[in-house]
């Protein structure tokens, strides 16, 4: 069952005449004409929503968009996430997670080393994401672009060896993995509180999950938040974890997206691992990331 279904309809609102155009040889497409401050038709939803499921990460050009606009658009589609950084959460709209590397009076206003490894967003709980949206806001001249791989392509050309050792097996996967590796230069990461802590213990997921619309398995382990292969000596598990991560994110699995001024992304976690490339620490980037809960994964 779709979670995106179940969730509220909009009445009488005209439809809007927009393009879902894949782009060539890899995941992803580009929705061309649609305009996400008006108001959406459950019959326009439900395309986005089918695309989304189909080319696993959508790019909106030009959105003149507000917060709210980005969270009502989010919420379509489940119930929102709330990052367990709460300093970097934007006032009055704890919905939107402010990825930025700014530092503004001596404080970075946003996490500004989000995305430092591939990682699927919230593999770290329960209810890891659905699917995360970024909005964005200012974009630096030169690099700050975003790699997302397409991890079913990755299941289906793993190596049969490999894929008997993997079938069956579950991992860890924590937030703090790599905690204290993610900080870098003008960027901090502040100390979580035992609140916070609690928030964000250890949790264990297979391996390969098969995603809950769609029914297609995929890899479920990143570099940035898997830890271990549960019930396999240590060094067996980081050889193996290793050469999974290795083959997840192969050239001919990765979409690279070049931001342009106002571009919102909407990619699904179930589907895909991403990872922010960096720009250098003197340009300005700032993004407004919205989060969707999704299934426990199976
Ligand atoms: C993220 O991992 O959510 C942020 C990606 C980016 O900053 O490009």
């Amino acid at each position: 069952m779709s979670q995106a279904s179940s969730v509220s309809t909009v009445p009488d609102v005209p439809a809007q005449r927009f393009d879902v155009r894949p782009f060539a040889g890899t995941v992803g497409a580009e929705i061309v004409g649609l305009d996400l401050s008006r108001p959406l038709n459950d019959q326009d939803f439900a395309r986005i929503h089918r695309a989304h499921l189909e080319h696993h990460v959508l790019v909106f050009r030009d959105q003149r968009i507000s917060p709210e606009q980005q969270i009502a658009f989010s919420r379509r589609f489940g119930v929102l996430q709330i990052h367990v950084l709460k300093q970097f959460l934007l006032a009055g709209h704890p919905e939107i997670l402010i990825v930025s590397n700014i530092i503004e009076n001596g404080q970075n206003i946003g996490l500004g080393d989000a995305g430092k490894f591939w990682h699927s967003d919230l593999s770290y709980k329960e209810l890891p994401s659905l699917g995360s949206m970024l909005h964005a806001q200012e974009l630096p001249a030169e690099g700050g672009d975003t790699l997302f791989a397409d991890q079913h392509k990755a299941w289906d050309s793993l190596p049969e060896t490999l894929r008997k050792a993997v079938e069956g097996h579950s991992a860890a996967h924590s937030y703090t993995a790599r905690y204290s590796e993610t900080k870098f230069e003008g960027n901090w990461r502040p100390t979580l509180t035992p609140e916070q802590l609690a928030q964000v213990a250890e949790v264990v997921h297979p391996i390969v999950r098969t995603h809950p619309e769609t029914g297609r398995k995929a890899l479920f382990v990143s570099e940035g938040f898997t830890t271990r292969i549960v019930g396999l000596p240590e060094d067996e598990s980081r050889q193996l974890l290793s050469e999974l991560y290795t083959h997840s994110v192969r050239p001919e699995h990765i979409y690279r997206h070049q931001w342009q001024p106002r571009d919102l992304v909407f990619w699904d976690n179930r589907s895909l691992v991403h990872l922010a490339a960096g720009c250098p620490s003197h340009l300005r980037r700032k993004l407004y990331r919205t989060t969707i809960q999704g299934d426990a994964p199976f």
